[in-house]
């Protein structure tokens, strides 16, 4: 933080005359103030305004301030949050404390006291954001073993990562198909202090609508016709640890009401039950749409998607990081060699170049799915240029050779197509199938289920 820079406070503060006062107060002090009514403004301003500091009521109509600060501090776990309690009572005041308010003033309180407060707080966290930018400076790099991140752009990535992991925060990832959404997920899933408890994924686009909601919030026996026992729920099975709520921009209106109740009361009932669960979840939300434009086209819930924002990861495309490239199709490429007990142990120098030169639509994928099909057809113990085919893998990720469709066929006659051949390519393989195609598990089994192929044994392979 430059220290010519004024320091930004936002107040939340139910009574006018006294928010108002504080706005005018802390001005002349020197401070930019930003205020709010309630928490669900104050959250709002947190996200646009990005304050240095919060000072808030305890008591608020419609979400308490002891939540407004769990919130707060879910969002940036660092932020001081200095809270008035009207009470004169400390317990209410001890209980901010312990959910992370810095410090407190007890209503009526003098501007002097609260100004004294508040430079405290501002000093010890720009010590302490200080003390941590000293350390990037000098020459810390992140490293995950199995995140391959050298360029800067990655490396910012993963400095989100670090910082974000070890709060409760929602997180957004946003990012095109393949660009390792749900690999850094996992990172800030094994990064938390969550890292004992599950890490339970759900693809909303892989599930069929109508049983989406019984997926995310389980049923009681007899919810439906079908439902012959009770079942728990993603959200139950996530309980102390992480859920990861994939293509988030798919989920359909009736069920982002009920995601929007729980990230703001962590509570929930079953389909056809009336006891109210509550969790203790953190929530990561990825998606490879510009939500923005679901909000505009009224898709996507406006309250829905502050909640999810919080923390917003966007992961660059790999044509924006290629000299990544390199460590990339390594990394692979030992994998894949030691999966398959092959020799391989490099890549010729114009091999290399190509895949410099190529522009990747299907991202980090696309360089795996290359990679391994190289392994497995190649003979030598170098990958040259006659064993990858960026071409002929180009038609699954849109390049601009695919971009018409065969004549006489619907666009979904040839997503069914596309589908049938690659499992034919996969052997029958699913796994491999919906690798090459980019799809889950899930996803290829729900499509082709849709197209009539049977799926004889669950257990696949
Ligand atoms: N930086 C990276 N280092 C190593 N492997 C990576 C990296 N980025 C992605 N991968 C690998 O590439 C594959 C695709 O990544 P991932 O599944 O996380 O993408 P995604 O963004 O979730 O894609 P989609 O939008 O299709 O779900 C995975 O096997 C992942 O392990
Ligand atoms: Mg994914």
């Amino acid at each position: 933080m430059e220290t010519n820079k004024k320091a930004a406070i936002l107040v939340v503060e139910d009574e006018a005359k006294m928010r108002r006062l504080l706005e005018l107060q802390l001005g002349e002090e020197g401070f930019l103030v930003h205020s709010a009514p309630d928490a669900e403004a104050g959250l709002q301003l947190l996200v646009r305004e990005k304050p240095d500091l919060v000072v808030t009521d305890l008591r608020l109509p419609g979400m308490s301030g002891l939540e407004f600060l769990q919130a707060v501090k879910r969002a940036n776990a660092g932020l001081p949050v200095v809270v008035m309690t009207a009470y004169g009572t400390v317990e209410s005041a001890v209980e901010a404390m312990k959910v992370g308010a810095s410090d407190y003033v007890t209503k009526p309180f003098s501007l002097a006291e609260l100004v004294l407060v508040i430079r405290k707080e501002l000093d010890a966290h720009r010590l302490r954001e200080e003390n941590r930018s000293l350390r990037e400076a000098l020459g810390k790099r992140y490293a995950y073993s199995n995140i391959i991140a050298h360029s800067d752009k990655m490396q910012a990535v993963l400095a989100l990562v670090e910082r974000v992991a070890p709060t409760n925060s929602t997180v957004l990832l946003g990012g095109e198909s393949g660009v390792g959404k749900d690999l850094i997920a996992r990172a800030i899933h094994e990064h938390s202090q969550r890292a004992a408890g599950p890490f339970i994924k759900i693809n909303s686009t892989a599930i069929p609508e109508n049983l989406l909601e019984s997926e995310l919030f389980g049923y009681e026996k007899g919810a439906f016709s079908g439902a012959v026992a009770s079942k728990p729920g993603k959200f139950e099975l996530a309980d102390k640890g992480t859920l990861f709520l994939d293509e988030i921009g798919d989920v359909p209106p009736a069920i982002q009401v009920k995601l929007l109740r729980v990230l703001q009361d962590r509570e929930f009932e079953r389909l056809g039950g009336t006891k109210t669960h509550k969790v203790d979840v953190r929530l990561i939300a990825a998606t490879n749409r510009d939500l923005r434009a679901a909000l505009e086209e009224g898709t996507f819930r406006e309250d829905l998607y502050y909640r999810l924002n919080v923390v917003a990861i966007n992961i660059p495309p790999l044509r924006e990081h290629k000299e990544d490239i390199p460590a990339l199709a390594k990394f692979l490429l030992e994998r894949y060699a030691r999966d398959s007990g092959k020799p391989i142990s490099g890549i010729a120098p114009e091999a290399m170049k190509r895949l410099m030169e190529y522009h990747w639509p299907g991202n980090v994928r696309e360089l795996q799915n290359m990679i391994e099909r190289g392994v497995t057809l190649s003979a030598g113990t170098t990958l040259g240029l006659d064993d990858i085919h960026l071409d002929e893998i180009s038609w699954r990720a849109g390049s601009s050779a695919a971009h018409t469709l065969p004549p006489g066929m619907t666009l979904e006659q040839w997503e069914d197509e596309t589908i049938r051949e690659a499992l034919r390519r996969a052997n029958g393989n699913k796994s491999q199938a919906a690798r090459a195609l980019g799809l889950s598990r899930n996803a290829l089994r729900y499509r082709l289920s849709k197209i009539g192929v049977p799926d004889p044994a669950e257990n696949e392979k």
